[in-house]
């Protein structure tokens, strides 16, 4: 295959959903039908495995089996895939956000029953920013479920964008049969699966002319897919590949992940409509994925895989050109020569060692610290600098400090090497320096950075939860001191790793509150805004 093949037929993409609306099952099916796993059950023993354990401490200890999760890869007809895993809930952390930048699509999961659920619109929300297309698939219509309108019409109030139904469920209040497919107008009726879904699965198929089908499916089943198809034919929204690419339109998919339903249907139109690796901004230019120098940026940092060597494990998304184990590449923010060593990737169920890799695809390099998430490594005289990560606003806040104070260099030494990592978001505590106050946006970031503090650092911490949830970065006009702003009693102020002035609130309410009598100050939720 061909420097050029070898790209476009790459597909890097992440699932994203709420927990529980399948993500586990899904990723699993996709294995199957790659040939990357003959029997479904491997992916989800693993998880079972980490999430039976209740603490960081023995989640530490789990830490090669989440990492081989972190990306998965298989081929499909040609195709070279890369799953990136976003966690569930309990280990949702800025990490979970700063992996969709590594994605060039995403796979909205959605639970038939359940329609938009909370962590699903946080994660849509980062993809919708990136304008990357996004792929719907509604999960569990073996089961009872909504009425598709009822899903449609949320989709695009909740998350504003339109969908546009590529197959439809078949029957009526929420009792499924089987799926339309609506491009190739053909029916596909369940059959009994007796393996739960272990096994690749058979099904009644044929044209929806097929009078065969009138026969299968009740008369007012029939009527009812008729109606509908009409309806949407007729005032659905019409496809457009350009409003997909554009992350404005949702191709809308039906099936059952559990059963194998819709899944293999799905895996084919999405890599026929899902984008190969795309260009990426730089500060000195856009890079193409077909240039010749390799360049790669950091987006997420797993250290002390192994405690007793301190290694770190850093996992980067290749942008452009081409990987061979052992090349030297710039890293930018340190201006030092790296030799990328002992390259790994990650296939179904361990990970192996890499000879080559290409634009699209992620590996992970032992690193013994010199670089830190958002950093870029490049080959070639022509400096690439990769834009800054957003920043992603925290929800929790806490208070910190070394509970021994003789403590306080390791403290400090672990804290910034932690904040670098982006383990956690530090503010400097105004009129304190004995205590930190730090943000995060998922409860295991605290838990994370206070054993590692102890054991990777030798401090203990004291940590006092803050009722705050909102962070603002301020605004003033130059002719305003922070000690002249108004009804801010309730508030914290503190000072983010650029010194610039933050303000932490308890609610949305009391943000708008402060920010009416403060005219002429400007409230930025991130940093970027400023
Ligand atoms: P997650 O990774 O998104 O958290 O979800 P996961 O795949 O673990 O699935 C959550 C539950 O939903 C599992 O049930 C799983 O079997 C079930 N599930 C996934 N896809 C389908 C589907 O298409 N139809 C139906 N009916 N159920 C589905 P569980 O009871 O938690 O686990 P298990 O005992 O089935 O393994």
């Amino acid at each position: 295959m061909s420097f050029i093949d070898a790209i476009t037929h790459r597909r890097t993409f992440a699932i994203i959903s709420h927990p529980d609306a399948g993500k586990t099952t899904l990723t699993e099916k996709l294995l199957l039908y790659g040939g990357a796993i003959h029997l479904a059950g491997s992916v989800k023993a693993r998880k079972t495995a980490k999430h039976a354990v209740s603490d960081w401490m023995e989640i530490e200890k789990q830490r090669g089996i989440s990492v081989t999760s972190s990306v998965l890869q298989f081929d499909y007809e040609g195709h070279h895939i890369n799953i990136l895993d976003t966690p569930g809930h309990q280990d949702f952390s800025e990490d979970t956000y700063r992996t969709l930048m590594a994605a060039d699509s995403a796979v909205m999961l959605i639970d038939v029953a359940k329609g938009v659920e909370a962590q699903t619109k946080k994660l849509f929300k980062v993809c919708k920013e990136r304008h990357i297309p996004i792929f719907t698939f509604i999960n569990k219509i073996d089961h009872f479920g909504r009425n598709p309108f009822d899903l449609m019409d949320e989709i695009e109030s909740v998350l504003g964008i339109h969908a546009y139904p590529m197959n439809w469920p078949i029957g009526l209040n929420g009792n499924y049969q089987g799926i339309y497919d609506r491009r190739s107008a053909s029916i596909e009726l369940f059959a009994k699966d007796t393996s739960h879904g272990q096994q690749k699965l058979s099904s009644t198929k044929g044209s929806a002319a097929d009078p065969r089908f009138k026969e299968l499916l009740d008369d007012d089943v029939h009527k009812n897919l008729i109606d509908d198809i009409e309806l949407l034919d007729m005032a659905g929204d019409a496809f457009s590949a350009e409003q997909v690419a554009n992350g404005e339109l949702t191709p809308l998919f039906f099936g059952s992940a559990m059963t194998n339903f819709g899944v293999k249907p799905f895996l084919e139109s999405f890599l026929q409509m899902a984008p190969p690796p795309q260009p990426r901004h730089a500060k000195e230019g856009i890079v193409e994925p077909a240039d010749e120098e390799f360049s790669a940026f950091v987006f997420k940092i797993q250290a002390n895989m192994n405690p007793q060597h301190h290694d770190r494990m850093v996992f980067m998304r290749i942008c452009s050109g081409k990987f061979t184990k052992g090349m030297s590449v710039t890293h930018c923010q340190s201006g030092k020569t790296v030799r990328l060593m002992q390259p790994q990737q990650f296939l179904a169920t361990e990970r192996t060692g890499v000879e080559t890799a290409y634009a699209g695809d992620i590996i992970g390099i032992f690193d013994s610290g010199t670089m830190g998430v958002g950093d870029t490594l490049y080959t070639g005289k022509k400096k690439i600098t990769f834009k800054d990560f957003p920043t992603f606003p925290p929800e929790l806040f806490a208070r910190i400090r070394a509970k021994d104070s003789l403590k306080r260099k390791q403290f400090l030494k672990g804290m910034t090497q932690l904040a670098q990592e982006g383990a956690v978001q530090i503010y400097e505590n105004m009129g304190s320096l004995e205590s930190y106050i730090v943000g995060a946006v998922g409860p295991l970031q605290f838990e994370v950075l206070s054993y590692r503090l102890q054991h990777e650092y030798g401090v203990t911490l004291e940590m006092n939860r803050l009722p705050y949830t909102v962070a603002r970065w301020l605004a003033l006009p130059d002719t305003m001191a922070y000690s002249d702003l108004k009804n801010i009693d309730s508030a914290m102020a503190v000072k983010d790793h650029k010194q610039r002035l933050v303000l932490l609130i308890t609610t949305d309410w009391q943000t708008n509150w402060i920010a009416e009598r403060n005219p002429e100050v400007l409230f930025c939720s991130t940093p970027d805004e400023l």
